[in-house]
Order: C-alpha cells, then structure tokens, then sequence
C-alpha cells in the first residue's frame, strides 16, 4: 500500500476516477438519508433507485436476520429451499397469463443476459434459429456483454463488435411530442418497420419508461401495440421491468398500464427493496416447456453460486408483504401524482423544457445538462438528493413516502428552481 492512509481505494462504477466522492452516506431511515456530517437528507432516488419499501424497513431486517439464522443458502442445483421456491410461487401468482416459471440472479444485467441466453436457446429449440433482437437506441439494459449490446446508450456500451445482432429504433419525437397521439403513432411504426425489415426476430426487449435513457414515459397503448406487434411476427416480448418493477409506476408492473402479458419479465431493484442483491426472471410456461422437450438443451447454461440466495429470497417475500399490507403501489399512484401536480407550478419556466412522471417516477426536463446540475446540485444544498443525468433530474423516493414527505419534497424542488433565477 504505497498511498496515505486517507487516500481512497474504492473505485466507483461509471464514474471518473479523477471525480472526487463529495458526499458519504452514514446512515438511512425510512425516507430519510444522513451524511457524514451529521446533515439529514430527503431520499428523492431511494439509495439507487431500488430502496422501494424505504431504508431500514423492521420487517425486511427481521426476515433477513431470521433467514440468515437459519440457513443463509445451499447449492441451487444439489437442492432446493424454501424460500426461492415460495418467491417463485409468489412471483407466479402476481404475474398475468403463464408467466409462471422464475429463475433467481444477483443482479438486473445478469437478468438480461440469462433472459437473452433462454430467447437464443427457445428458438433453437423450436428448431429455428432466430437470433435477432430489437430494443430502444435510449434503452439501457446492464453492465454485462449480452446486456450492453441492447443498449444504445453510447456512454453505456464499449466500443467492441456486436455478437448478438441487435437492431435499436430511435425515438421519432421528443419526449414531450411522443405523448401525443401522432408520436405514439410514429414510435409504433419505427418498431413496425424494424420487425419487417430483416431476419425474422428473436424477441423485442423494451423497458416500459425509459429510465437512463432520459426518463422517457412512452405513450398509453404502446407496450399493448408493440403486443400486437410481436404476435404478429411470432416474436418473444422481453419487457426490462429493472427499474419499474415492483411498483415503481403505480402498478405492480410496469406493463399493467396496457393490460398486456408479457412473455418475459426481468425484474430486480425494487424486489428485494435494496436491502440485498436480488433478481428474477420470469418466463412463461410455453418457453420453459420448450426445454422439457428439447433435444439439445434441457437445462439453461446459466447459473451463479449466489442465485436465488435464500436470504435474497426471504427479504423479497417480505417486500411482497409489506408492500400489500402498507399499500405501496397504491401509495405510487398517489403520491406520484400530488408531486406531479405540486410540479406545475413550475412547467412555465423559461429553464424548463418538461415535467413527466408515472407513478413515483418522476422527471423535471431542463434546457440543459448545466440547468439540470445546477438543478441538482441546488436540490441537495435544500436537503434533497435527487438525480442530475444529461439533462433530466430523475426523482424516484421510497414508495413508503408519505403526503407530507411528498410536500416536502415540492417544497425543495421550488427551493432548487427559485436558485435557476
Ligand atoms: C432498466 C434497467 N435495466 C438494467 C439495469 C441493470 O441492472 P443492474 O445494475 O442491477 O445490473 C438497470 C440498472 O439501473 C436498469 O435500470
């Protein structure tokens, strides 16, 4: 060890080296975090988007501990356990039409990787070869190889050859102009023409709001026409519920919105409240069958030491029950839309271009990425941390929160937009 003690030896993800860390989280409460400084502040990104059922929550602490006593996990291919295989249960019951079959991850990017692995192997078990995927050119989809091919975030990628063709369709309007009925209409037709031009497709991997790729709400009755779509041309629908599942949007999932039955779902963040790592696909029962019957492929060539970890898995039965017993997805709905409309007052600002949000997402559009830092950074001077990303803040607090925190949370945001004059 050849630096002074106080350097730092943590190398961040994404993040520059040369960046200097500015803040140290000591503690967190509820809806509440506190820095090394002993300053208290309103949660606007729960930790890292994922703290649903708020930080700290007793029972989920209590159902970890309690696991952790008594069996903290067991080889997942030697034997099974009790709670991956109730989550699995409780996963099926929530979920619409057969998507009743949850393979257990540690992370959402390993989500991705294995859904597109099972995509690959379902054709072939079929005995077609399908391997091209479409996704979003703003889409984000993990860290990992597979993951980062979806993704046409060109800060998100490496810069090496596609090994999985993936074809990205742009948005055809702003934000703003795709929720109209013209650019809902236009952003169905670019998928229209990527699913017609070419091989015939493996599936079409979507997230049902665009969340690094600029908090974008995609427009009512497109996953229901993207549906249509993919029926259409026998493709598979892999919907990315990472960030938006669990209640994120105001519905357990974010494709309740359109009523539509996805043949995948990867979800993770929320599923486990970020207390621990944890994710979970689930496919449909036709899909799995396919590797009953296949002749070259019964089990998944996929797996880690650490999926389906049976403390992971009692926390997320546990998300389960606080998050029906405290109402949180009907507190989303809610809350979302009293921060929404304490929003309007400031959609007329000459420095902001759009308000937007479902549920407890929630994005404030500045003219600028300078806007949108000096946004953030003046949000966090009021004591709320939200996220300033090329251009967007991104607000997503705890899905626990409360009218008055929500109150609170307009209040500051004023605080920040008065500091843009
Ligand atoms: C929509 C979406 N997909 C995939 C990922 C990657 O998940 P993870 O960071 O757990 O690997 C994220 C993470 O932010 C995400 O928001």
């Amino acid at each position: 060890m050849s630096r002074s003690a106080s350097s730092n030896f943590l190398w961040r993800p994404w993040i520059p080296v040369t960046e200097p860390v500015e803040l140290q989280i000591t503690e967190a409460r509820g809806c509440h975090v506190r820095d090394a400084e002993g300053t208290w502040y309103l949660d606007g990104i729960s930790g890292v988007l994922n703290a649903s059922c708020g930080h700290g929550h007793p029972r989920l602490i209590e159902a970890a501990t309690s696991q952790m006593r008594r069996l903290a996990h067991y080889d997942p291919m030697a034997a099974s356990h009790e709670p991956a295989a109730n989550l699995a249960a409780r996963l099926a019951e929530i979920m619409p039409g057969d998507l009743n079959e949850t393979f257990l991850l540690n992370s959402g990017s390993e989500g991705i990787e294995a859904a597109l692995k099972i995509v690959w192997q379902y054709w072939r078990n079929l005995g077609q070869e399908r391997e091209r995927v479409i996704s979003f050119a703003a889409g984000y989809h993990g860290t990992t190889a597979l993951g980062q091919e979806l993704s046409g975030l060109p800060f998100t990628v490496n810069d090496w050859d596609d090994r999985f063709p993936v074809d990205q369709v742009t948005l055809p309007a702003s934000p703003r102009a795709l929720r109209t009925p013209e650019g809902a209409e236009a952003l169905l037709a670019r998928f229209a023409q990527a699913l017609e031009n070419g091989t015939p497709a493996a599936a079409v991997v979507v997230e049902p709001l665009l969340g690094l790729g600029g908090c974008v709400v995609l427009p009512e009755g497109f996953l229901a026409g993207l549906r249509r779509l993919c029926d259409e041309h026998g493709t598979l629908l892999l919907l990315d519920e990472i960030f938006t599942g669990f209640g994120r949007t105001g519905r357990m999932f974010g494709f309740e919105h359109d009523g539509i039955t996805p043949d995948i779902v990867v979800s993770s963040k929320g599923i486990s409240s970020g207390l621990i790592p944890l994710a979970a696909l689930t496919a449909t029962t036709a899909i799995k069958d396919t590797f009953r019957n296949s002749e070259v492929a019964q089990g998944l060539r996929y797996g880690h030491t650490t999926g389906g970890h049976a403390v992971a898995a009692a926390v997320a039965i546990a998300v389960l029950d606080v998050m029906a017993e405290e109402k949180l997805v009907e507190n989303a709905a809610a809350q979302g839309a009293r921060i929404q409309a304490g929003l309007d007052a400031f959609r007329a600002h000459p420095k902001i271009a759009d308000i937007r949000g479902q549920g407890l997402v929630i994005a404030i559009e500045a003219d600028s990425p300078e806007t949108a830092g000096v946004l953030a950074t003046a949000a966090m001077r009021q004591g709320l941390l939200v996220r300033g990303e090329r251009g967007v803040l991104r607000i997503a607090p705890p899905l626990t929160i409360t009218a008055d925190e929500s109150l609170e949370l307009v209040e500051k945001l004023g605080g920040a937009v008065a500091a843009l004059d």
